[in-house]
């Protein structure tokens, strides 16, 4: 469908539409003048049911990012399936409440469909967030924040013959990514400026770096005022973004309260002078506005930082990568301003920021199996191909060291110390929220470690050049087939994505 974004022509685009059946007692929040999916709210132990039903031509599934649902719920791609053809996602909800979202799952295609417009917010809501005291209503506000590029008839740009405009893009013929940058590699490639802009460079490169795109917007939106009255806030922000990494600050340097992260809020508050966040990750904040005088105008930004894209940058030419990637010539790391709050309305009563949120009863690592040993991924980069320990992704292929036991609790570690090739990679794991247990730094995220939130629950945690997680997570409830993957979204089409098996 069109979505007026901005003056002049309409942006065509791919759109996540609901109808809800007749006395179905769900909340379903359409947002008309954005591209966004609907906002589906929920409650822990909610039953759902959700008919897909594919209307593009290229196959596609839905994944709930972030809840425990069988296997065969989850959106892996083996359950992709083609235009007018329809999927039933079934499943009881039984995760805390927090802020988890929806997008497709589709093998080679994810980051296109999330690209131009698939993709929504899902809000749980649970007992004990009931009962406290948390701004609600008007008061509880989802920024969803993308970066995109337009051309100047206003259509989004990404790679060469995708999204809704392209022609000849209908059915079959997924671009096969890994294929398509055979001959010469990269290095023999690098050329001019002006060739790797140009077609199958550029996008060759966008491939292996992550989109970047130039405009930021928000909540499927580009203005980004913000109008609010004196009061808290709570505001809910996912980075739905392809590749882009925030450094999110307040302009006024005033600090952000953090209440919650991917899997719902945290034990107690904490505050940062910045909050790094990932494609995929969740930060809410507790941001109060009561003492601000009417008319005050607070912007958050993007703080630059350093290292997102390991050595390759200095490799590549610094600099002139921003236009190689979707021609955008806001760089990885630069500074931006994101959205803008401005007090506008005076209203009475006001709330305490509560300093016990929640009750969390985390995993214990004595009782992690390999505990002694940890299961180890190291990201790898070879024949130009993301792998997790040299092994790109494959649609039902598991290795055996890629199967747990199901009721057992594991200790999980990243390594991104792949050498040359290595840049920052947010790591998703499906089915699990779990607890980051250790980071060990690298040189590459100096000027960023002060902003990671690791207190709370998390599903995708962000891994900086020469850094290593720990994870704890606990394989309960459901065995099968479930996905890890970076969720740069053109790394995981890419194949840096591996299935791992709960048996
Ligand atoms: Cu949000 Cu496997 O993804
Ligand atoms: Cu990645």
């Amino acid at each position: 469908r069109s979505v007026s974004l901005r003056p002049g022509r309409a942006t065509s685009v791919w759109s996540y539409q609901s109808r809800v059946l007749k006395g179905d007692p769900v909340s379903v929040q359409a947002l008309p003048d954005s591209y966004l999916g609907p906002i589906l709210r929920l409650r822990r132990g909610q039953k759902v049911r959700i008919d897909f039903i594919n209307r593009l031509d290229q196959p596609s599934t839905v994944h709930w990012h972030g809840l425990h649902v069988p296997d065969t719920m989850d959106g892996h791609p083996r359950f992709a399936i083609g235009r007018g053809e329809r999927y039933r996602y079934e499943f009881e909800v039984r995760n805390r409440a927090g802020t988890y979202w929806y997008h497709p799952h589709p093998h080679g295609h994810t980051g296109e469909q999330v690209y131009f417009g698939l993709a929504g917010l899902l809000l749980v809501s649970d007992e004990e967030e009931q009962a406290l005291p948390l701004p609600r209503g008007q008061y509880d506000l989802p920024i969803v924040i993308q970066d995109r590029s337009f051309d100047d008839g206003n259509q989004l740009r990404y790679l060469s013959g995708t999204g809704p405009t392209a022609r000849g893009n209908a059915s079959g013929a997924p671009s096969a990514p890994g294929n398509t940058m055979g001959g010469g590699g990269m290095m023999g490639g690098m050329m001019s400026r002006g060739a790797m802009m140009s077609g199958g460079m550029g996008d060759m490169m966008t491939r292996m770096m992550g989109f970047l795109g130039d405009t930021v917007l928000v909540n499927g939106r580009p203005e980004s005022l913000i109008e609010v009255a004196t009061h808290p806030y709570r505001l809910r922000i996912l980075n739905g973004s392809n590749s882009r990494i925030y450094k999110l600050a307040w302009q006024d340097g005033r600090p952000l309260t953090v209440i919650g992260t991917d899997g719902g809020l945290l034990e107690r508050p904490v505050h940062k002078d910045y909050v790094m966040l990932a494609p995929a990750e969740r930060v809410e904040l507790w941001a109060d506005f009561s003492k601000d005088d009417l008319g005050t105008q607070l912007t958050m930004i993007s703080l630059a930082f350093e290292g997102a894209m390991g050595r390759m940058m200095d490799m590549m030419g610094g600099g002139s990568m921003g236009d190689a990637m979707g021609g955008s010539s806001l760089a990885a790391g630069a500074r931006f301003p994101i959205f803008t709050v401005k007090v506008a309305r005076k209203v009475n009563g006001s709330l305490q920021l509560p300093d016990r949120l929640s009750a969390i009863s985390w995993p214990r690592l004595q009782d992690a199996v390999n505990r002694a040993k940890p299961r180890t991924f190291r990201i790898t980069m070879a024949q130009m191909q993301w792998g997790f320990n040299g092994r790109s992704f494959q649609m039902t292929a598991v290795a055996p060291t890629e199967v747990v036991k199901l009721g057992t609790t594991e200790v999980w570690e990243f390594a991104n110390d792949g050498g040359m090739m290595t840049m920052a990679h947010p790591i998703h794991v499906h089915d699990q929220q779990f607890q980051v247990l250790e980071r060990r730094h690298g040189a590459g995220s100096s000027g960023v470690r002060d902003g990671y939130v690791d207190q709370g629950w998390k599903d995708t945690v962000l891994v900086m050049p020469g850094d290593r997680v720990k994870l704890l997570m606990r394989f309960a409830d459901y065995s099968g087939l479930y996905l890890y993957h970076c969720h740069m979204l053109e790394h995981e089409d890419l194949g840096l994505m591996r299935n791992y098996r709960i048996e």
